[in-house]
């Protein structure tokens, strides 16, 4: 399973951190694998303390056991041990993680941004493409917030700066598990025809979020896809036989080629519109197929949680922890542990046509603007 990890050569070493944190300038000029900004929409897999700032919303990672293996073991709401794989794509990409949340960060951003500085994280926990999917920040939300960034931009810079700044920057959604959880939810058996139908109807609310980005300055575009949900913790659980629920791992299949489409379709209409699908569906599965060739020991238990695979409750502060974290592909159960976030943040960053496509985020972040 060696090929899962990108050919070596092509995937130098981060020369600058230090350089970058001082001055975005060294590291921006095109060619490098870096990118001035990186804005990111999506759910839980990629939300990095939005949830923190929602009363009363239940989709939050803000406290212990989350975190014990973060940075001075701090619960930031990111729904993992350590960091997720939005802050292992950033440290590629020549950043110290993922920009910082957007509801954190709200007053200030437009200061950051005039000063030329990482971007901004708008991912939310429990939401999904449909506005109807989860009650927490949906990605039509999401990108009327982005919308306020760049008009504050505009205040600072001139309309061609903040284009041109925008069109060098990266773009990364990473959405559709839980649209495809709720649909499960109201339908467990979906015939052929129904299962087209739901994927199309996704697809297309897809596409116009995605011409809405371009259409305020969006241009490349980095996709997650979505993984093999029906063997997590969470549906093993639910499984009388503990196995992975297959119509769960079909619909997330079938999305996935539909989005491929989907974005070659675009960038027939969009001019200049550039695009790389990461494929977390290829990473988690292959580390379910052969767990100890990639260094992981378990794959069916989360390491925190309780209950059946301790898939049956979320990862609470008095919840069953697990000693040997690296070992685990579930953090908790619906998400990835640190190793596992960070096995695919190298292989979407610098990996082959398997795991990134058309080309890797690398490749997407050199190209020409
Ligand atoms: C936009 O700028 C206004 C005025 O400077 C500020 O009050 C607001 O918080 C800013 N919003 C964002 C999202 O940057
Ligand atoms: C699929 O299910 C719907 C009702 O839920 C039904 O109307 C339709 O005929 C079914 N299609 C097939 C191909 O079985
Ligand atoms: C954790 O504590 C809550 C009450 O705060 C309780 O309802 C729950 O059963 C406990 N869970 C475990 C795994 O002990």
């Amino acid at each position: 399973m060696a090929s899962l990890l990108p050919n070596p050569a092509s995937f130098p070493t981060l020369i600058c951190p230090f350089l970058c944190a001082a001055t975005f300038l060294f590291c921006a000029v095109a060619g490098d694998g870096r990118v001035p900004a990186i804005y990111v929409f999506g759910d839980s897999t990629a939300d990095v303390g939005n949830n923190n700032f929602l009363p009363g919303n239940t989709a939050k990672a803000n406290f212990p056991h989350n975190g014990v293996d973060f940075p001075a073991k701090r619960p930031t709401g990111r729904f993992s041990n350590g960091y997720n794989g939005i802050d292992f794509l950033g440290m590629h990409l020549g950043f110290r993680r993922s920009p910082p949340p957007f509801l954190s960060i709200a007053s200030k951003i437009h200061r950051r941004i005039a000063r030329g500085i990482g971007g901004v994280n708008f991912a939310s926990g429990g939401s999904g493409i449909l506005d109807s999917t989860g009650s927490t920040i949906s990605l039509a939300n999401q990108i009327r917030n982005f919308e306020t960034v760049r008009s504050n931009m505009t205040a600072h810079l001139s309309e061609t700066q903040a284009n041109q700044f925008l069109s060098k920057s990266l773009f990364i959604i990473s959405t559709g598990g839980n649209d495809i959880f709720a649909y499960f939810s109201r339908n467990n058996a979906p015939n052929v025809t129904e299962k087209e139908q739901f994927i199309a109807t996704l697809s297309s609310n897809y596409q116009y979020h995605i011409k809405k980005l371009y259409n305020v300055g969006a241009r490349k575009f980095g996709i997650i896809d979505v993984p093999p949900i029906g063997c997590c913790p969470f549906t093993r659980s639910s499984n009388p036989t503990g196995g992975c629920v297959d119509v769960l791992n079909e619909l997330p299949s079938q999305f996935n080629r539909a989005a491929m489409f989907l974005m070659h379709d675009l960038t027939l209409t969009l001019k200049g519109m550039k695009y790389s699908i990461g494929s977390s569906y290829k990473v988690v599965s292959n580390i379910i197929r052969d767990p100890s060739a990639l260094g992981f020991k378990e794959t069916k238990t989360a390491c925190c949680g309780g209950g059946k695979f301790n898939g049956q409750f979320s990862c609470v502060p008095n919840a069953t922890l697990c000693s040997d974290r690296n070992h685990y592909l579930f953090w908790d159960l619906l998400h990835p542990t640190h190793a596992a976030s960070k096995l695919a943040g190298l292989a979407i960053y610098g990996g082959s046509t398997q795991f990134a496509s058309p080309i890797n985020f690398k490749q997407l972040a050199e190209e020409e603007y």
